[in-house]
């Protein structure tokens, strides 16, 4: 190794970082991970995918017991309250011992956990605080961080990020979320099932962009239902806070009378940008793409031999399984290996309840490329949501038309997330419609509505 420090120092200890410090070291490579937080894990564990699951979770808890849900089924709770200190306590818990485990990890595969911000100062070459590290390969991971609105002050307090929306001391009487992806849904939801009122205000005319048409109209259906208030193709011009209030103005997305709105918190999530500030790319040699994202080939290198890229700073859907895979796959390339991800085939899950889940293509994207046949079914008719009192959504399932090859699968279910894995191996195994239909799933079981969606596609369900 010469006077390499290292052969692989990966820059970010996130979903994408850590994975590939672990798998590098796996291999037999002397690894090293900068991380500039207190606590590894990135954004994902420390606050992002695990608090906010947490918070979900434990507020679906006490929605099903406020709302009555609970007692439709004989569990009667004479007096409940809300204990908001244990609710953030055990969320503290779940992030405290999972980033804690990524510390033992690394211990237990040998990769040095170099504490600090990391700065190009050559191509293989970083300065962490006073020590200059040289590397073989050097993998940033970097990940992201919130979308500023501008003109919007963030405070963490009175308008927060989901940082700060995880940690609201007490229930706001009045959330207004601008945005209405991923992060304003689950955290609207959490705080709406605590007793806010939560409007969302999206500029585009429908929730969820991204995701399939039928999908995002009948989430957003459902939604509504439980409460959260949409203000669709509107947006938001300004916020101003006095004395513990934002006054928010809003107007029509496509201009007209503005609307002012009152609000306890303000959250923005209108999305996330990759990091590279403070990073000094050009002493790599490295510069961003216009989205600001590091460019990689189908192999995670950039444009400087020696110097890779994953996760959020790299293009692709910023979700933490995606930075995971390219975290095992550029190690494995690093050590010559051939390390693949397959980006037609990332699931995406939305934690509300009911989950919204897909993999694949969308309706709409598969008809611009040619024929497909289209199978649906209700969760209504499935014996297992029915039985649970949980009739919300449907599973669809999208074919090509000659080939009946499954191009994409939707759901709408409880346990969307958990079902869509199968859907994603049958695609990563090339299934047919039919490979599902013919699949035999347990039954009862939410899963089966894949199964039923797939007999669907050529017009043979049995339970509608
Ligand atoms: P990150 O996790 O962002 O990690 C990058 C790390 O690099 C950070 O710890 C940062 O401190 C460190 N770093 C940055 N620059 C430097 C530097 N110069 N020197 C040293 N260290 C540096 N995704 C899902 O798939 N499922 C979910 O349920 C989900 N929920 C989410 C909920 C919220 C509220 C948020 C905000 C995000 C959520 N995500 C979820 C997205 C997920 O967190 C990201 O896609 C994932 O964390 C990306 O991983 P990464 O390794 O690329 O980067
Ligand atoms: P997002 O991209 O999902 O949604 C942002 C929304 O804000 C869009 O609907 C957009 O049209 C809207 N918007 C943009 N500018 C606006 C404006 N000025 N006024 C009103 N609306 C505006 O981004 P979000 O929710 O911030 O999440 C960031 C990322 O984090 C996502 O890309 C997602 O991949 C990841 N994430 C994933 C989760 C999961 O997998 N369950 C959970 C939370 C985050």
């Amino acid at each position: 190794m010469a006077d390499y420090d290292f052969d692989v120092l990966v820059i970010g200890a996130g979903p994408g970082g850590y994975v590939a410090a672990i798998r590098a070291a796996q291999l037999g490579l002397k690894t090293g991970c900068v991380e500039s937080r207190e606590t590894l894990g990135g954004t994902c564990l420390n606050v992002g995918c695990i608090p906010s699951k947490a918070m979900l979770h434990a507020s679906e808890f006490y929605d099903h017991a406020a709302n009555g849900a609970m007692a439709k089924m004989g569990v009667k709770i004479d007096k409940m309250s809300l204990d908001l200190d244990t609710m953030h306590g055990q969320r503290k818990d779940a992030v405290k011992q999972l980033t804690g485990g990524i510390e033992f990890l690394f211990k237990k595969n040998k990769v040095e956990w170099l504490k600090g911000h990391a700065a190009f100062t050559a191509a293989d070459t970083v300065q962490v605080g006073d020590r200059s590290v040289r590397a073989k390969n050097i993998v940033i991971a970097t990940g992201s961080s919130v979308t500023p609105l501008p003109g919007v002050t963030i405070d963490e307090k009175i308008v927060v990020s989901s940082t700060g929306a995880l940690e609201l001391a007490k229930v706001p009487g009045h959330m207004v979320v601008i945005g209405g992806g991923v992060i304003g849904l689950e955290l609207g939801s959490v705080w709406r099932r605590l007793g806010a009122k939560v409007t969302v205000v999206e500029f585009l005319d429908q929730i969820l962009p991204g995701f399939d048409g039928e999908v995002r109209k009948e989430s957003n259906k459902i939604l509504k239902k439980q409460g959260l208030e949409f203000k669709l193709s509107t947006k938001v011009t300004g916020v101003t806070v006095k004395g513990g209030k934002a006054i928010l103005t809003v107007e029509p997305a496509k201009g007209g009378d503005a609307e002012a709105i009152e609000a306890d918190t303000v959250l923005v999530s209108i999305g996330r940008k990759p990091n590279t500030d403070g990073l000094a790319l050009d002493k790599a040699g490295l510069s961003t793409n216009q989205r600001g994202q590091v460019e990689i080939d189908h192999d995670f290198r950039t444009a400087v031999p020696g110097i890779w890229a994953i996760g959020d700073v790299a293009p692709g859907p910023m979700l933490a399984h995606k930075a995971e895979d390219e975290g095992i796959a550029v190690a494995e390339n690093i050590a010559g290996q051939h390390g693949i991800v397959n980006h037609d085939v990332i699931p995406s899950v939305v934690y509300t309840w009911p989950e919204i889940a897909g993999v694949g293509l969308t309706e709409e994207a598969a008809k611009e490329r040619g024929e497909v046949k289209v199978g649906k079914f209700p969760m209504m008719a499935n014996s297992r949501a029915k039985t649970n009192h949980e009739p919300d959504g449907f599973v669809k399932v999208i074919a090509d038309a000659k080939t009946d090859r499954v191009l994409g699968v939707w759901c709408i279910a409880s346990v969307a997330g958990t079902m869509i894995a199968q859907a994603a191996q049958a695609m990563e195994f090339g299934a047919t419609s039919e490979d599902i239909a013919y699949t035999c799933h347990a039954h009862p079981t939410h899963s089966e509505a894949i199964k039923e969606a797939a007999m669907a596609v050529t017009g043979k369900p049995i339970h509608i």
